[in-house]
C-alpha cells in the first residue's frame, strides 16, 4: 500500500479577499458608499450587458437612455474612441451616481492588428510572444474606448470537430496554463487602469471543450478528476497570473448548466480560490436554462433564448443563475426583469445581488474607470497598425508555422527563382487570413500569400497567380488556369485549407478533410510533375494524410493575421527558419477523435501484435503528427538527459538538464520538451504529462543546455479522496523534440531517466 500524502497545492489556497485588505477610503470604501445610495434598478443595471451595434460600435438611442436611467452597466461591441466616450458622457455626466460603463470585446488576437489565432500563437511554444501580441492588442483596444477583452479563452480541448479549437491553447493543461498566464499577464500587465490595458476574462468556464462529438454547445459529462486535472488549470492560471472576470460556459456539467452552478461559479472559484472579480454569463446563457417553447415570450424576455431546461421560465433561470454565482447577465435581461419579484419572494436576497454588484463595480474601480472614465480621442489613429505592432505581428505568424514535411529538404525555396506560380484558393486572399474572432481587423489591411511572395522575389522575377477554385472548392473550372501557371513555373506555392468561417463558434465539421475538390486541385498540380509545396491555412487538426504521403513539402500556417503574406513568404524562403511545434495532435482519422497524447495507458494497452488490446482493425492509434512535432530547415540533437539527484523528497525539487545541438548548416529555432510519467499510483495516471518546454535558438554547431525543474505540485494528482495527493514512489521523465519521445525505444534511452519521490 502507498504512502499517500495530501498535497496542499499553492492554488488551493483561499485568498484574504479584497473587503479584508481594503483601506480606508479604499476601492472596497467607496464601493460601500456607492452601494448604499444606490436603487435596486441601479443595482441590476450594473449587472445587465447589453450588445451595442456592430458594425458601429456605438450605442443605440434606446440604450444610452438606458444609461442615462442608470440600467445599463456595460456593453459587448461597443467600441471606438468617438462612441464610447459619447456613450460614457452620459453615464458620467447625466445618470444619477456618474457609475461609468464598461466596454466588453472579443479581443482575442488582435484588435485593429490581427496575430495569428490563439492556437497558432500556442504552436510558437513561446508564452513571450503570447504575452507579446496581448500586450499590442489591450494597448490599441484601450486607445480605441474598449477597457475589458472576453479573452483568453483558455478551454482545452481534445476535438478537432469542435470549432472552438482554434480559439484556445491546444489539447494540453500544463501548456494551457503557461499560455493562460502569459495572455493575461498580457492584457493587464500588473495594472490594468493604465492606458495601454485591458481587463482580461478567463472563458468559458468550464469544461466547454468537452462538448460530445465535437457538436459546439453540446452536453459535457466528465469526473471531477477530469475538471481538476484538465479542465481547471488554466482557468486557475489566469485566476493566480490576476485575471478579474471569468465567462461562464453554454454548456453544462454532468447535468448542471456551467451558468447555474454552484459547485464550479461558488464552490471552486469563489471559496476555494478566492476570486473577487465577477462573472459574467455568456451570451444569452441565462436564459437558455428556460424550457423551450418559452411560454410567454412577451413578459419573459430573453431574445427567445432557451434550451437546458433546468428553468420553467424566466424567473427561475434568473434564479438559478444569480443564486448559482453568475454576477453579469449578457444580453438577455431576465435579472432586470425577474429579480425584483425575486427578493420580495425571498428566492435571492438583497446581500447576493450587492455581492455581484461590488464585483462589477470593482473590476471599474480596477480599470481605472472612476479615475479617468475616458480615452484620448486624438491617440486611437496612431495607435492601430502602428508598424511596430505589425512588425510583431509578421515575426509572431512567421514563428507559429510548423514544418509539416520537407521531403528532399525542397524547402527553403531559393530566394533566386525567377518564374514561381502562386495557386490556390487562400493564395490571394485577404478575408480568411484573419481568422475567426477577428476584433476590428479588416480585410484590407491583411497582406495576401501573392503579395508577400512578390514582395520577397522582387521585381526581377514573375509570380504569376490562379486561383484553382475557391476556398469551398465545389468546382474544379478554375484548376486548367492553375496547372497552367504550376507548368511555366520553377515552383509552385498551393495555398488551401478552410474557410475561416469553419472554425470558432458554430462551426463545428464531422468531417475534417481539406474542404471540397481541394485536394483534386493538388493532385492535378502533383501530376504535372513540377515542383511545389503546399501551405496550410486552417483553424483545427485537418486529414492530410494525402499530404503526408504525397506532397514534397507542407507549412502548417493556420490563420497568420494581418501579415500573413510577408509571414509566409518568410518560412518559404528561409528568412525565417520554422520552429512552431503542433499544440494539438492531428488525427490519421476522424474515428480517432478525441485524440490527445496524454492518455491513460487502459488495462490493455495498445498492441498490434496482440488483437485483444485497446485499438482499431482500420488505423494505427498514433496521431499521424504528433503533440509537440515540427521540423526544422536545420537539425537538432538532443542528448544526455540527466538529474541533479536520484530522488525528490517533499517539498523538495530536482533539476533535468539535457544538452541541445544543432548539428545542422543554418541557424533554427528548437522546443524542447519535458515530459513525466507516474510508473504506479492509486489513480490510473496518463502515460506522459508535458512538465516543460523552454523554445530556444541555436546557430549551426551550437550547443546548450536547457535545464527545468520538478517539484511536488508537477507530480500531484486528483486522489481517490477529492483532494491533491502525490504518492512516493517511480517517475519516468524523458526530454525530447516530441511528445513521441516517449515512445521510443530503449537503444534511445539517453532521452530518458528515472527518478524517486521520497516517502
Ligand atoms: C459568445 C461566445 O461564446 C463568447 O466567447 C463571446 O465572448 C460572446 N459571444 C460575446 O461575443
Amino acid at each position: 500500500m502507498l504512502m499517500v500524502t495530501a498535497l496542499s497545492r499553492p492554488e488551493a489556497v483561499t485568498s484574504v479577499s479584497a473587503q479584508e485588505i481594503d483601506p480606508p477610503g479604499g476601492i472596497e470604501a467607496r464601493i460601500d458608499d456607492l452601494i448604499g445610495r444606490m436603487t435596486l434598478e441601479e443595482k441590476l443595471g450594473q449587472l445587465s450587458m447589453l450588445d451595442a451595434d456592430y458594425p458601429s460600435g456605438e450605442l443605440t438611442d434606446e440604450q444610452k437612455q438606458m444609461v442615462r436611467d442608470g440600467v445599463l452597466g456595460s456593453t459587448l461591441n461597443g467600441r471606438g474612441a468617438v462612441a464610447t466616450n459619447e456613450a460614457q458622457r452620459i453615464a458620467v455626466e447625466e445618470s444619477r451616481l456618474g457609475i461609468p460603463l464598461i466596454f466588453g470585446f472579443d479581443v482575442i488576437h488582435g484588435y485593429r492588428t490581427v496575430f495569428p489565432m490563439p492556437l497558432a500563437e500556442a504552436a510558437t511554444w513561446s508564452v513571450r510572444d503570447a504575452r507579446r501580441s496581448a500586450a499590442i492588442a489591450a494597448k490599441e483596444a484601450r486607445a480605441a474606448g474598449v477597457t475589458w477583452t472576453f479573452a483568453p479563452m483558455v478551454d482545452i480541448t481534445h476535438d478537432a470537430r469542435w470549432g472552438r479549437i482554434v480559439e484556445g491553447a491546444g489539447e494540453d493543461p500544463f501548456m494551457g496554463s503557461a499560455f493562460s498566464r502569459a495572455r493575461v499577464k498580457g492584457f493587464q500587465g500588473d495594472d490594468y487602469s493604465r492606458p495601454d490595458r485591458v481587463a482580461a476574462t478567463a472563458k468559458h468556464w468550464v469544461a466547454y471543450g468537452g462538448a460530445e462529438a465535437g457538436r459546439d454547445y453540446n452536453t459535457v459529462d466528465t469526473s471531477e478528476r477530469n475538471l481538476r486535472e484538465l479542465y481547471f488549470p488554466p482557468f486557475k492560471a489566469a485566476h493566480d497570473a490576476g485575471v478579474d472576470s471569468f465567462m461562464t460556459a453554454f454548456n453544462e456539467i454532468s447535468g448542471i448548466p456551467a451558468t447555474a452552478n454552484p459547485f464550479t461559479l461558488t464552490e471552486v472559484l469563489r471559496d476555494e480560490w478566492g476570486e473577487d472579480g465577477p462573472v459574467l454569463s455568456d451570451y444569452t446563457a441565462v436564459a437558455e436554462l428556460r424550457a423551450c417553447p418559452i411560454p410567454n415570450v412577451e413578459t419573459d424576455p430573453g431574445r427567445g433564448a432557451c434550451g437546458h431546461a433546468v428553468a420553467a421560465d424566466g424567473a427561475e433561470a434568473a434564479r438559478l443563475a444569480l443564486n448559482a454565482g453568475t454576477d453579469i447577465e449578457m444580453v438577455s435581461q431576465l435579472y432586470r426583469t425577474h429579480i425584483p419579484e425575486l427578493l420580495d419572494q425571498g428566492l435571492v436576497t438583497m446581500e447576493r445581488v450587492d455581492e455581484a454588484v461590488r464585483r462589477v463595480l470593482r473590476l471599474k474601480f480596477r480599470a481605472g474607470l472612476f479615475d479617468d472614465p475616458y480615452v484620448d480621442e486624438s491617440k486611437e489613429g496612431g495607435v492601430l497598425l502602428a508598424p511596430d505592432h505589425l512588425a510583431q505581428a509578421r515575426r509572431i505568424a512567421a514563428r507559429s508555422m510548423v514544418l509539416l514535411e520537407n521531403k528532399n529538404q525542397v524547402l527553403p525555396l531559393s530566394a533566386d527563382l525567377k518564374r514561381v506560380a502562386v495557386v490556390g484558393p487562400l493564395a490571394n486572399n485577404q478575408i480568411d487570413m484573419i481568422g475567426t474572432w477577428t476584433g476590428d481587423g479588416k480585410p484590407e489591411d491583411v497582406v495576401p500569400v501573392l503579395r508577400g511572395v512578390e514582395a520577397a522575389l522582387g521585381d526581377e522575377a514573375n509570380v504569376s497567380y490562379a486561383q484553382g477554385c475557391d476556398t469551398e472548392c465545389v468546382s474544379e473550372d478554375g484548376f486548367r488556369a492553375a496547372l497552367q501557371a504550376a507548368r511555366s513555373a520553377q515552383a509552385t506555392i498551393v495555398v488551401v485549407g478552410e474557410p475561416a468561417a469553419w472554425s470558432g463558434e458554430a462551426s463545428s465539421r464531422a468531417e475534417i478533410d481539406l474542404p471540397g475538390r481541394q485536394i483534386q486541385l493538388l493532385k492535378a498540380i502533383k501530376k504535372t510533375g513540377k515542383p511545389f509545396v503546399v501551405v496550410l491555412m486552417n483553424g483545427r487538426p485537418l486529414d492530410l494524410n494525402w499530404l503526408h504521403n504525397r506532397a514534397p513539402a507542407v507549412v502548417e500556417a493556420w490563420y497568420p493575421g494581418t501579415q500573413a503574406g510577408h509571414a509566409v513568404a518568410d518560412v518559404l524562403f528561409g528568412k525565417v527558419n520554422p520552429g512552431g511545434k503542433l499544440p494539438v495532435s492531428f488525427p490519421r482519422a476522424v474515428g480517432q477523435i478525441p485524440l490527445y497524447y496524454n492518455q491513460k495507458p487502459t488495462g490493455r494497452p495498445p498492441n498490434p501484435e496482440n488483437k485483444y488490446t485497446s485499438q482499431y482493425l482500420d488505423v494505427p492509434v498514433t496521431p499521424l503528427y504528433e503533440f509537440g512535432y515540427g521540423l526544422s530547415y536545420t537539425d537538432f540533437e538532443i542528448s544526455n538527459v540527466r538529474l541533479s539527484a536520484p530522488s525528490i523528497s517533499p517539498g523538495g525539487s530536482l533539476t533535468v538538464s539535457a544538452d541541445v545541438a544543432n548539428i545542422g548548416s543554418r541557424s533554427g529555432d528548437e522546443v524542447v520538451q519535458l515530459y513525466i510519467h507516474d510508473k504506479v499510483a492509486s489513480v490510473t495516471r496518463p502515460i506522459a504529462e508535458l512538465r516543460g518546454f523552454k523554445r530556444l535558438n541555436l546557430d549551426a554547431g551550437e550547443e546548450k543546455t536547457v535545464t527545468f525543474s520538478i517539484d511536488e505540485t508537477d507530480l500531484a494528482f486528483w486522489g481517490q479522496e477529492n483532494t491533491w495527493v502525490v504518492e512516493p514512489g517511480e517517475f519516468d521523465v524523458w526530454v525530447g523534440d516530441t511528445s513521441a519521445v516517449t515512445e521510443y525505444p530503449a537503444e534511445d534511452d539517453e532521452l530518458h531517466e528515472t527518478f524517486t519521490l521520497n516517502n
